[in-house]
């Protein structure tokens, strides 16, 4: 029997799963609860903080027996931060729960069953993986300045002194960010943002290791290959796990000469580079002007001066191909989280590739947009997910279609 839950109320019960986010699940009198900071088989104590419709939301307030799966977390601002949500659960659980996420999604929201599911990469690093971090700033009202990250589902600016998920090199900058702003205590009180990012270690990269060319542009260092990124543009944060993640998508693309490859959402050409020696022709996507540029030249530098790169948004750059006649034979698509939609779908299947690697942090639009695809005479081949993202509950997954 459901009882009435009140706001403040506590209630004893024991977790049974780890929900999408990161919250432990629990019921309680039949009631379905969300607790952060949970895992499933611990005993809790809970306070109940929201009630909704068939569910409620709690916060923790003693573990009374610990699950297997529990360990300290190593941050001090860890409950607090909104970066991380499963550091108090051990690494080789947190892989257990990213991988049913995945499969749930595919089910659920793809439809799909017989998954080709292949167990999660788990990151070399599971801390210290960071090379790429997006810090907020605060200073002025006559305060101390702070610098580091939101509270968790708040706009409050935590001042972090130091983030675990970082590299070192990037902690330091984070150091010297907080000490240039000491005296910047007068006037209103001011926010920024600045991303950070690491030194990266030179020691491995062969060829071409010349100064970075232009102003704003960042030297990354994938597979011993310099690539050049823009300073306030994306690229993969994981450093400890880009080389495994291109290594995938080659795999699963497995391009052969004379194949003319799709980048779409290409970013600074990352895939595109390497799939480059291995294929007949690249054209690439991006709506970043700054990122195509170094795509452009990060092409160029390795002696791909055919490869071909739209400067704009996915749709009108395949309707371009379209128009231009353009064969497709293998697709790489990365979109951001929102994943790509029924536009950017109906324009790919036009040009008819026989594969498609689909790249993506989001399980749930990955999966939806897999079911569109498969809808229309594609088949989920492989599901490879990848731990880009320890401590937290966000993953990577690279997904296969072939067109059957
Ligand atoms: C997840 S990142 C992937 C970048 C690249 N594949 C990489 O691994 O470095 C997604 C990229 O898609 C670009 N993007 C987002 N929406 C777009 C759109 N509608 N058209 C073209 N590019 C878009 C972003 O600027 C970003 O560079």
């Amino acid at each position: 029997m459901e009882r009435c839950r009140r706001t403040g109320e506590r209630i004893r019960m024991t977790i049974d799963s780890v929900a999408f986010g990161g919250d432990g699940v629990g019921r309680s009198d039949g009631l379905v609860t969300f607790v952060p900071f949970t895992v499933d088989g611990d005993e809790v104590m809970a306070e109940v903080t929201e009630r909704r419709g068939r569910y409620a939301r709690a916060v923790l307030r003693q573990v009374l027996s610990p699950s297997d799966h529990r360990v300290e977390p190593e941050c001090p601002y860890y409950g607090r931060c909104g970066g991380c949500s499963l550091q108090h659960v051990r690494y080789g659980h947190q892989l257990a729960l990213k991988e049913r996420h995945v499969a749930d999604s595919f089910v659920r929201i793809g439809r799909f069953s017989n998954l080709p599911l292949r167990p999660v990469i788990p990151s070399p690093r599971a801390f210290s993986y960071r090379g790429r971090a997006e810090v907020h700033v605060q200073y002025g009202g006559g305060s101390e300045a702070k610098a580091g990250f939101m509270e968790r589902g708040s706009h409050v600016l935590l001042d972090v002194e130091r983030c675990i998920l970082m590299a070192d090199s990037m902690n330091d900058a984070l150091s010297q960010l907080r000490r240039s702003l000491v005296k910047r205590k007068k006037g209103p009180v001011r926010r920024e943002e600045r991303l950070l990012w690491s030194v990266p270690d030179q020691g491995a990269l062969s060829g071409d290791a010349s100064p970075m060319p232009g102003l704003g542009r960042i030297l990354r260092v994938i597979k011993e290959t310099a690539l050049y990124v823009p300073a306030r543009g994306f690229f993969q944060a994981n450093e400890s796990l880009v080389d495994t993640l291109v290594d995938v998508v080659l795999e699963l693309a497995s391009p052969s000469a004379g194949d003319a490859i799709l980048d779409a959402y290409c970013g600074s050409g990352l895939f595109s580079r390497f799939m480059a020696p291995r294929a007949g022709s690249v054209f690439g996507i991006e709506q970043d002007r700054s990122a195509v540029s170094c795509a452009r030249e990060n092409l160029l530098r390795a002696g791909f001066h055919d490869a071909q790169f739209h400067d704009g948004d996915v749709v009108e750059g395949l309707l371009d191909a379209q128009s231009r006649r353009l064969r497709i034979d293998v697709a790489v698509l990365d979109p951001p989280r929102t994943g790509c939609g029924r536009e950017v779908l109906d324009a790919l299947v036009e040009l008819a590739p026989r594969r498609i690697v689909y790249v993506s942090c989001d399980p749930a639009t990955q999966a939806r947009d897999a079911r569109s695809l498969a809808d229309r005479g594609y088949v989920l081949a492989v599901l490879q997910p990848l731990d880009m993202f320890p401590q937290t509950s966000h993953i990577e997954v690279v997904a296969l279609l072939e067109k059957t």
